[in-house]
């Protein structure tokens, strides 16, 4: 939809305010949308545009309750639009005015951001010729008060605790069977048993971790329906990736006469039958129908799907899509998808209570380098806030070399708590750790927790970081990244000369090398590639003179010290000896 008014711009003129930003998204054909589905009726003291601009605003203002979050929105308006005339004071009238307003306004102005949305991620919206969306409910506990216990209700029953089976040996005993390597995925309700609670089930885009369309409901409501409530929000071209709750019959079917694909985790009581109409007895890759019993009464005719099996770490998954052609998802893509959905997710969702913190290097240096894949910091943010863990960055590899502000900054996500070294110290004994203030609090002498070293706060070693830091211009970044694309390109084509498969990962002055044909994206993968390979490579650039990391599980760096001279020097050296290697 993109018209005269919402260019699509490329990244280099991507807005740069928050103003901009909104109206990036909020482009004239968005509001006229929106007029259309409002007709003539209007507020008084308050326009829709307005209204709308305040209600945005107000989920990124900071405040401890709505009114508060209300006053800074609306004057972010007024000083943004001092030509407009004014919207209304009090954050009563502007509630009036939003009961007022038909929740069709609202609805057209999201679908119309979809459409912008869809036309700003022009290529990174499809991936293998699809969009793929992921959907997912989850019950939030809401505060008590008496107007959301009586519009929520109250959970009148108690958790019901499950008898553990009791095994030999007073072990529990096995978990029942759940079909064939079908781990089922165990929700518990986070919530205390009676407080007033609601469903969000929401669609997200699992390449670009866009939130794309959500329902809310009670505490109760079943997110099988909240989908197919949202069907229509679904652009054409969508492949829904579900877990095992979304498969039933009304709506596959819903999906399936709006011309939408799924792909769906299987249910061990999902029934299946073959062609000849008898029920599936062994599952196996290939076309079946899935027809439930209540479903044949009513003479309604079965869906055909086809089941998909996936390998997973432990076991194997299986899964139904309604794609019956192999060439249009083939497996491996098919995967891919799957694992986005329950990235990260799967994890947290069985053990979150009991996940303290997740500590990872943004970007990989100890297994080579591996950078992290589309939405995998941004997950990792996402899933530690809603279970209250901490998110542990460490960017002692990191931390001021890939950007001044570390991985961080570069990909736009904030840890709670961030772990530096190396470059902090200019190769001195210096390490340094940061974080929120409540969690810093903790530490002695605010705190209980003791902490102390030989060597913390080392006069040598804190001189030596504190001349680093001042070194650190946008200059010095330019260079690295310049001389580092060098040596990346040097090596790849002297790795296509030489006739090798080789990856040569990088992130800023951070690289790696491995010997294989496939990127490397996690560290099965970094594990599946060839060692000995690498070792040769390792031993004939160190006779040319090249010290390399010695395995390839370890990164290497560029400096301010590597200059042209040095990085010509490598790539003549790495050539010499990729050669070598080809012909032992
Ligand atoms: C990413 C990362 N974290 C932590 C460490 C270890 O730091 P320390 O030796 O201070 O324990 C290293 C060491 O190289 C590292 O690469």
């Amino acid at each position: 939809m993109s018209g005269p008014a919402c260019p699509t711009a490329p990244a280099a003129v991507a807005p740069q305010s928050f103003l901009n930003c909104l109206g990036y998204i909020l482009t004239p054909q968005v509001w006229k949308q929106a007029q259309q589905a409002a007709g003539r009726r209007r507020a008084l003291r308050w326009q829709r545009q307005p209204l709308i601009l305040v209600l945005l605003v107000m989920t990124w203002c900071a405040g401890d309750s709505l009114p508060e979050r209300f006053e800074t929105a609306r004057a972010f308006y007024v000083a943004c639009h001092q030509r407009r005339r004014r919207p209304g004071k009090t954050f009563a009238g502007f509630e009036k005015a939003l009961g007022k307003m038909p929740l069709r306004v609202l609805r057209a102005v999201a679908g119309a951001v979809r459409q912008r949305l869809a036309a700003v991620f022009a290529e990174r919206f499809r991936v293998d010729g699809w969009i793929p969306l992921g959907c997912d409910g989850s019950r939030l506990a809401c505060s008590r008060s008496a107007e959301l216990e009586q519009r929520l209700g109250v959970r009148a029953k108690k958790r019901r605790r499950r008898k553990k089976k009791i095994g030999p040996a007073g072990r529990p005993g096995p978990k029942p069977e759940l079909g064939p390597g079908l781990p089922e995925n165990p929700k518990k309700p986070k919530a205390g048993p009676d407080a007033p609670q609601i469903w969000v089930t929401a669609v997200v885009h699992l390449g670009l971790g866009l939130l794309w369309s959500w329902r809310l409901g009670k505490g109760t409501a079943s997110e099988r329906v909240h989908l197919r409530q949202l069907v229509a929000t679904l652009p054409r071209g969508a492949l829904l990736v579900a877990d095992a709750g979304y498969v039933g019959y009304a709506l596959l079917n819903a999906l399936q006469a709006a011309g939408l694909c799924f792909l769906i985790r299987l249910t061990s009581r999902a029934p299946l039958y073959v062609p000849d109409k008898s029920a599936l007895k062994h599952y196996c890759e290939g076309l079946v129908y899935y027809w439930p019993q209540k479903v044949q009464k009513h003479d309604l005719p079965p869906i055909p799907v086809r089941l998909l099996r996936i390998r997973g770490d432990q076991t194997d998954v299986w899964l139904i899509t309604n794609v019956l052609e192999e060439h249009r998802l083939p497996r491996k893509t098919a995967g891919k998808f799957y694992r986005w959905r329950w990235r990260n997710e799967g994890l947290f969702r069985t053990y979150g209570d009991q996940i303290a913190a997740v500590l990872v290097e943004p970007i990989a240096g100890n297994m080579g380098v591996v950078p992290p894949g589309p939405d995998f910091l941004e997950g990792l943010r996402r899933m530690t806030r809603e279970f209250g863990s901490l998110l542990v960055f460490d960017e002692v590899i990191t931390g001021f070399r890939v950007a001044p502000g570390g991985a961080q900054e570069k990909y736009g996500v904030a840890a709670d708590v961030t772990c530096l070294g190396k470059i902090l110290g200019h190769g001195m004994p210096l390490g340094a750790y940061g974080g929120r203030r409540d969690i810093l609090g903790m530490v002695a002498p605010l705190g209980p927790v003791y902490q102390a070293g030989t060597l913390a706060g080392n006069p040598m070693a804190m001189a030596a970081g504190q001349a680093t830091m001042s070194q650190l211009r946008p200059s010095l970044y330019a260079s690295l990244e310049k001389r580092s694309a060098q040596l990346e390109t040097g090596l790849r084509d002297a790795a296509d000369d030489a006739d090798m498969e080789v990856q040569v990962p990088r992130v800023g002055s951070m690289m790696g090398i491995f010997f294989g044909p496939e990127p490397v994206r996690n560290f099965r993968d970094a594990q599946a590639m060839n060692k000995t390979t690498y070792g040769r490579f390792f031993w004939a650039l160190l006779k040319g003179g090249v010290y390399f990391p010695p395995a390839p599980f370890e990164s290497f760096f560029l400096s301010s010290s590597h200059r042209g001279p040095e990085v010509e020097r490598t790539i003549e050296a790495a050539a010499a000896a990729l050669r070598e290697v080809r012909n032992s």
